[in-house]
């Protein structure tokens, strides 16, 4: 069989194509489906970008691994922000999203027959890349009993001689589960004793409910010395999500194999859209970040107010702008959410759109304006 026929099939094309369906019958559809923030980019971004688009030092090829003033922007910010130390030069890359480095990073170490282990509840990026690079994705569960967090010991059995990334993503997509300093450091010492390059997607790092910082694997390890890397991305941190703009930090060796990678494929990020990060990561960054962040716990308590009051199972989530549900009674999460565009024009996400491990649950999103929220969580509150 080809690389492209073992790719699973992609189960959001088919959401979409009920959606529209449902559009074009006329019912006045509240999509609470996808995760792309509704409001804009912040108005001091955008004039930011503004004035670099204007100039032509910005319109020539760009620095390969990333602008040094943004790499090193970004070093200032791990320091600042969460106390992690990294050399820009070596230890920083900057990406065309964090989506790219996620697809990319399997073909720095992936091998005909070689695994990585992927969670079942994940982002299909981590298993379709990893099938993309010849490898064999290996599945560990995540489970709501353990706070939708590994089991260590399963992990360490799923390991074997050929395993060679862990993909993590915490704080997580689709739960809203966090990850703490202690369990970052218990994977950090099992990677390392497996000789298993460790990845946490942190693309949802400060997607916090009341400010908080959750903790970044980087603090937990010594980028230096153990082969970890984490992916941040500034789309979801700035609604920035059109403008693709991330990065990754980690240990040297595996930040240098990607950048290998990359200069096959890409050729960097227009300088104008590096100055702008760059601007973001700076002093103004807990501003901004406030002015992001802002619209999302009001959000959060109104949908899950009129949940609980409905009588479902909410799972109490530190970070992220999901809603983690469970599927009330025996019905599939596919024919739950069918029922819901159906019956009351709401579109939410079924939990097995994220591995097998997520029937019986399904995910709301709370990137869709004010008014659809409230919408949304008034018709799901009234629904028999
Ligand atoms: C868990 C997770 N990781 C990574 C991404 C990709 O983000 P980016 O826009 O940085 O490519 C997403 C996007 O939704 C995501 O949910």
């Amino acid at each position: 069989m080809g690389r492209l026929d073992k790719l699973p099939p992609y189960l959001f094309s088919a959401i979409d194509a009920a959606k529209e369906k449902a559009r074009a019958a006329g019912v006045s559809v509240v999509d609470l489906g996808v995760g792309d923030p509704d409001r804009p980019t912040p108005r001091a971004l955008v004039e930011v970008m503004a004035r670099a688009v204007a100039d032509p030092a910005c319109h020539c090829y760009p620095a390969q691994r990333g602008d040094a003033g943004l790499k090193q922007a970004i070093a200032l910010w791990l320091a600042s922000r969460h106390g992690v130390h990294v050399d820009p030069a070596r230890q920083v890359l900057v990406l065309v999203g964090s989506k790219e480095g996620l697809g990319h990073l399997p073909l720095t170490c992936v091998e005909e027959g070689d695994n990585v282990l992927v969670p079942d509840l994940g982002y299909p990026v981590y298993g379709q890349a990893t099938i993309l690079a010849g490898g064999e994705p290996r599945a560990f569960k995540l489970k709501s009993e353990m706070g939708f967090l590994p089991d260590l010991d399963e992990l360490a059995r799923l390991m074997d001689n050929r395993t060679r990334l862990l993909f993590l993503n915490y704080p997580n997509n689709p739960t809203g589960a966090v990850a703490g300093q202690a369990f970052w450091q218990q994977v950090v010492e099992l990677c390392g004793e497996r000789n298993v390059i460790l990845v946490n997607d942190a693309a949802y790092l400060e997607v916090t409910l009341d400010g908080s910082r959750p903790a970044s694997l980087l603090r937990a390890a010594d980028p230096a010395a153990d082969r970890v890397v984490e992916l941040h991305s500034l789309s979801k941190m700035f609604n920035m999500t059109g403008w693709r703009i991330a990065f990754a930090a980690g240990h040297p060796d595996v930040v240098g194999d990607l950048a290998r990678v990359k200069e096959s494929i890409d050729s960097g990020v227009f300088t104008a859209i590096q100055a702008t990060a760059a601007h973001a990561l700076g002093e103004s960054f807990t501003d901004l970040l406030d002015s992001v962040m802002c619209a999302y716990p009001e959000r959060r308590r109104i949908m899950v107010d009129a949940l609980t009051s409905a009588g479902f199972e909410v799972f109490d989530a530190a970070a992220t702008f999901y809603v983690w549900c469970r599927v009330p009674g025996n019905e599939s999460s596919v024919d739950f959410c069918g029922r819901a565009l159906e019956d009351i024009g709401v579109v939410v996400t079924p939990g097995p759109g994220f591995g097998p491990g997520g029937e019986g649950w399904f995910r709301i999103s709370l990137t869709a304006s004010d008014e659809d929220v409230a919408e949304g969580a008034r018709r799901i509150g009234a629904w028999k």
